[in-house]
């Protein structure tokens, strides 16, 4: 998962493809390199590694590499060792190929064998060089065009692409290909852009064309040309991006992450309204734009919920609310697990995806094998035309805005509330939940909003709290039922930033082996929101007490006798138990990110992770 950005018009690239660059360092941020063409001449390739700012201090910016067409690429290593050696772009002898790429070549090894025996040389450990040299071959040797060469290859190779190559032969030109990673292209006023997302090119355009798998493109200071596989030109819609740019910058706030908790409640506002509507009985849900017709809600007999990291976590609290509310059975699975089980799908079953970005590796691999077994598919997605958002029979869409902070919240938030509008709407639609009910459990929905608020205002207290256990070895999260998928997320969010070892536990599973890595004053969250677990959870409490721990309860309002357990305890506004996770995350939010502040790490791009997972 790498970010790739290109431009080819009028104005000096090198700037461009710097600041395009900035806004996909989210993908990956080991190394990075350009290369710009000026006119007819050679491109120039500049790499470094470490972080944007040691190539934008090379490049003065990029005022010291001239010319109008380049491409540029920020790198998160998967084959060979993050290095100036290893950073894209890669080329063939000579600059006749100079291209970058993210996603993986899995049968590279196989390709630079073939090619060493004809007599090619490998700079790099990387399975692009591979790539580029291959389209350089079959470029050579058949004496095809960019297209053809390039069509060729994608035959050739295994795994997934967004590739931005240039060719020596074709100046003013770049030729970008595509296969399971992500990669737009925009265009305004004889100035074209190819970038693995939208906001690397927002600043510069709105209009954009979405490339589909398997197609190629060429483009020039005219705009884009689309090819299939077999070389026939295609026709694309061009699309407008209604969000702005400034969605994408940090609006005064130190990190992403800050900006984006506080973005939660108009996240969660927007995603409610997207599909909550007022009638002669109250309010109600329209799930008209997902084309799901309330016959087809009745037959559905099991949900399998399926997804990577937090969103995986949306499916474990969602579970709860599914069954207890639709009475449907679900199960919840890892994509990285779900695509490799022999599956017995129900075929009256509905496939739920939970994603972000619409393409992590795992979950697409997981839509298009339940696709495959022909089992309904519905997407939860928040980045729209996204892989799997195209390719789901249904997709609800969850309006979160751009998230850049590495760890999620906005996103995850709002496909909590996904979860609940569509078990609500599966309720009504199976006679379980009657007008009045809908109308009452909407309006609560949207008392969340403010409710949040609430917490948030409380930040300083959590602040002064995570700066007391910032060198904590160890952290441990317990609840139970809806409790114990909050404590998953929150466990999640400390130590994806702060890298303090965390995790999660079933408050009754901790007798079974956890309970004997408590030693005096480590630090353990009990989740308590769920009334009639609630004395359970506080005796698995006191259990960790006894043995020298120091606790932290979550709660609601009202449940003041947890103090007579609790070291120190962090209340959230009362709603209906079914959303408290979209509360009770708020504060493990916060916990998280002030652990990380105050042990001074980068909380917006926390170590060996990425956003977007377009690998396997
Ligand atoms: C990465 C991100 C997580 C995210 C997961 C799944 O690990 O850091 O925040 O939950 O991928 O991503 P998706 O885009 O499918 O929701």
């Amino acid at each position: 998962m790498c970010g790739i950005v290109g431009c080819i018009g009028s104005k000096p690239a090198a700037p461009m493809l710097l600041d395009g660059l900035s806004k996909l360092e989210y993908r990956g941020y080991d190394s990075a390199g350009i290369a710009v063409r000026d006119g007819e001449g050679d491109p120039v390739v500049v790499k470094a590694k470490g972080r944007l700012k040691v190539l934008e201090e090379k490049t003065n910016n990029g005022h010291s590499v001239p010319g109008s067409c380049g491409i540029g690429h920020t790198r998160w290593a998967t084959h060979g060792e993050p290095s100036e050696r290893n950073a894209h772009p890669h080329m063939s002898e000579d600059y006749f190929v100079v291209g970058v790429h993210n996603g993986i070549i899995e049968n590279y090894q196989e390709l630079r064998d073939k090619l060493i025996r004809k007599g090619y040389q490998f700079e790099s450990e990387t399975d692009t060089e591979v790539a580029i040299k291959t389209i350089d071959y079959y470029y050579k040797k058949y004496q095809m065009g960019p297209i053809d060469a390039i069509a060729k290859t994608m035959v050739r190779v295994r795994g997934s692409y967004a590739l931005a190559v240039m060719f020596k032969e074709y100046p003013g030109e770049i030729y970008v290909a595509r296969k399971d990673s992500p990669m737009i292209i925009g265009v305004e006023d004889g100035e074209t852009y190819v970038a693995s997302d939208v906001p690397a090119i927002l600043k510069y355009t709105r209009n954009v064309y979405y490339i589909g798998n398997l197609e190629m493109a060429r483009l020039t200071t005219e705009g884009a040309t689309f090819y299939n596989l077999d070389g026939d030109v295609i026709e694309k819609p061009l699309t407008e991006i209604k969000w702005d740019a400034e969605a994408a910058e940090k609006g005064g706030y130190e990190h992403f992450m800050m900006k984006e908790i506080h973005e939660q409640p108009k996240a969660i506002a927007d995603t409610i309204a997207s599909v909550a509507r007022k009638g002669d009985q109250g309010k109600y849900i329209d799930l008209e734009t997902l084309e799901l017709p309330e016959e087809v809600i009745k037959d559905i007999s099991r949900i399998y919920i399926v997804a990577c990291g937090s969103a995986y976590h949306v499916g474990i609290a969602a579970q709860y609310v599914f069954e207890d509310l639709a009475e449907i059975p679900v199960t919840v699975d890892l994509a990285s697990e779900f695509r490799y089980r022999k599956l017995l799908l129900d075929p009256n079953g509905l496939v739920v995806i939970i994603s972000q970005s619409g393409e992590t590796a795992d979950s697409l691999a997981a839509l298009r094998i339940a696709k495959e077994s022909g089992v309904r598919t519905l997407a939860v997605v928040n980045v729209i035309g996204s892989s799997i958002a195209r390719e789901a029979d249904h997709v609800f869409y969850t309006l979160a805005g751009p998230e850049i902070a590495v760890a999620t919240t906005k996103a995850y938030s709002t496909q909590l509330i996904a979860s609940y509008l569509l078990a609500i709407q599966f309720g009504h639609v199976k006679g379980l939940l009657d007008a009045a009910r809908v109308d009452e459990l909407i309006t609560e929905m949207e008392t969340l909003p403010d409710k949040i608020e609430k917490v948030i205002d409380d930040k300083d207290r959590l602040q002064w709290f995570a700066a007391k256990f910032a060198n904590e070895k160890d952290i441990f999260f317990l609840g139970r039922g809806i409790d114990y998928a909050i404590s998953m997320e929150g466990s999640l969010k400390m130590k994806e930033i702060s890298y303090v070892h965390s995790e999660a536990y079933a408050a009754g599973e901790l007798k079974h082996g956890t309970i004997s890595l408590i030693e005096d004053g480590t630090l353990v969250v009990g989740v308590c929101t769920q009334s009639d677990l609630y004395e359970k959870t506080v005796s698995n409490m006191v259990e960790v007490k006894s043995r020298g721990a120091y606790l932290m309860g979550l709660t609601s309002y009202g449940n003041y006798n947890i103090e007579d357990s609790a070291d120190f305890v962090v209340y959230i506004p009362k709603t209906d138990e079914h959303f408290a996770a979209s509360l009770a995350v708020v504060p493990l939010q916060l916990l998280g990110y002030y652990v990380a502040v105050t042990r001074g790490l980068d909380v917006d791009k926390p170590r060996n992770l990425a956003k977007s997972v377009t690998v396997e």
